[in-house]
C-alpha cells in the first residue's frame, strides 16, 4: 500500500500535513531523491542518499541526519508499505517559517516521503522503444543539484507529451545536456557515448550503473558532448533513470533512429541492467 511520512508522522495520503509557510511549498527551497526497491531490496540506495546529502550541502542546508539515518527511515517506510517493488520519494526542504527570501533562523528541515508500488515494464514493450523531441534547456546552471525547482523540466515534458512523445531531450548551447528526468546515451560507431558530468546535468545513478555495465559487457564507453545531429544520425539512442531504467528512444523529432526498435547495444545494456537489480 501507499505510505506517506511527514516530519515524524506516518499519515494518510490526503491528510493536510504541510503548513502554508513550508519553504518547499512556497519557494521550492529543497532537494529530493527517487530510489527504487526491487524484490524488497534497495537499489543503489547509498548512492542516492549520498547525492541527497550533496544536493542539500550545495544549497547550504543542513539535513541534521546521517546517511545511515536517512537510509533507515526510507527502509522503515518500505517495510510499512509491505511492497516488494516500489519507489521511495524523499523530499527535504529548509523548513517551516514565515515567508521571506532569507534563510530562516532556528528551523529544522522538513522531511516528507512516499512509498508507492511500481509497475514492471514488460521487456517486449521496453524494446519497442519510445519517442522523443528536442527542446531548449531553459534551466538554471546548477542542474547537478537535485532541487525541487522542476518548472522548466515539467514544461518541456508537457511539450513532448502534447507532441505525442515520451521525453524531451534538452539542448544547451547546441549540445545535448540530458532529458527532462533522465540521462541520454547514444551509440556512435559502436561506442556508447554520454555527456561528461558537469554542473549542467544530474549525475544519474542509473547512468553510473550503465557505465559499470558497459565495462562488464566490453562495450566501449566514452564521455563527450554531442549535438542534435549526432543524436539523429546515431545507431541507437536510449535514456536512463531510476523510474524508467534503460529505455530505448527510437524516433526523435519525427526521425527514426537505427532500425526503429531497440538496437543491439541498448538491448544488452537494458537486459543486463534488469538482471543486476
Ligand atoms: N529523475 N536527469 C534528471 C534531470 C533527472 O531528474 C533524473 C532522475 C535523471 C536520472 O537520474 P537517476 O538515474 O539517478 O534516476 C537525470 C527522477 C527519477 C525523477 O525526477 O523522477
Amino acid at each position: 500500500m501507499v505510505i506517506v511520512y511527514a516530519n515524524g508522522q506516518w499519515v494518510n495520503e490526503n491528510d493536510a500535513v504541510i503548513p502554508v509557510d513550508e519553504r518547499g511549498h512556497q519557494f521550492g527551497d529543497g532537494v529530493y531523491e527517487v530510489t527504487r526497491i526491487y524484490e524488497g531490496k534497495p537499489f543503489m540506495m547509498r548512492e542516492h542518499v549520498e547525492r541527497l546529502v550533496k544536493s542539500a550541502k550545495e544549497i547550504r542546508m543542513d539535513l541534521g541526519m546521517t546517511v545511515e539515518e536517512v537510509e533507515s527511515l526510507m527502509m522503515e517506510a518500505v517495510e510499512r508499505s509491505g511492497e516488494k517493488n516500489c519507489d521511495v520519494y524523499i523530499q527535504i526542504t529548509r523548513g517551516i517559517a514565515k515567508r521571506g527570501h532569507l534563510f530562516p533562523k532556528d528551523v529544522k528541515p522538513s522531511i516528507t516521503m512516499t512509498v508507492r508500488p511500481m509497475e514492471v515494464i514488460a521487456m517486449e514493450e521496453r524494446l519497442a522503444g519510445k519517442t522523443a523531441i528536442f527542446h531548449e534547456d531553459e534551466r538554471w546552471k546548477n542542474c547537478y543539484i537535485k532541487s525541487l525547482n522542476l518548472l522548466p523540466n515539467i514544461l518541456a515534458k508537457q511539450v513532448a507529451n502534447d507532441a505525442g512523445a515520451y521525453e524531451a531531450i534538452l539542448i544547451r548551447d547546441g549540445y545535448v545536456t540530458e532529458g527532462t528526468s533522465s540521462n541520454i546515451f547514444i551509440v556512435q560507431n559502436g561506442e556508447l557515448v554520454t555527456r561528461p558530468l558537469s554542473n549542467y546535468i544530474l549525475a544519474g545513478i542509473t547512468r553510473m550503473r550503465v557505465e559499470q555495465l558497459a565495462e562488464q559487457l566490453n562495450i566501449p564507453f566514452v564521455e563527450r558532448e554531442f549535438t542534435k545531429e549526432d543524436v539523429l544520425e546515431a545507431e541507437e539512442v536510449f535514456m536512463t533513470s531510476t523510474t524508467n531504467e534503460v529505455l530505448p528512444l527510437v524516433e526523435i523529432d519525427g526521425t527514426t533512429i537505427g532500425s526503429g526498435v531497440a538496437g543491439p547495444v541498448t538491448e544488452r545494456v537494458a537486459k543486463q541492467f534488469l538482471q543486476t537489480v
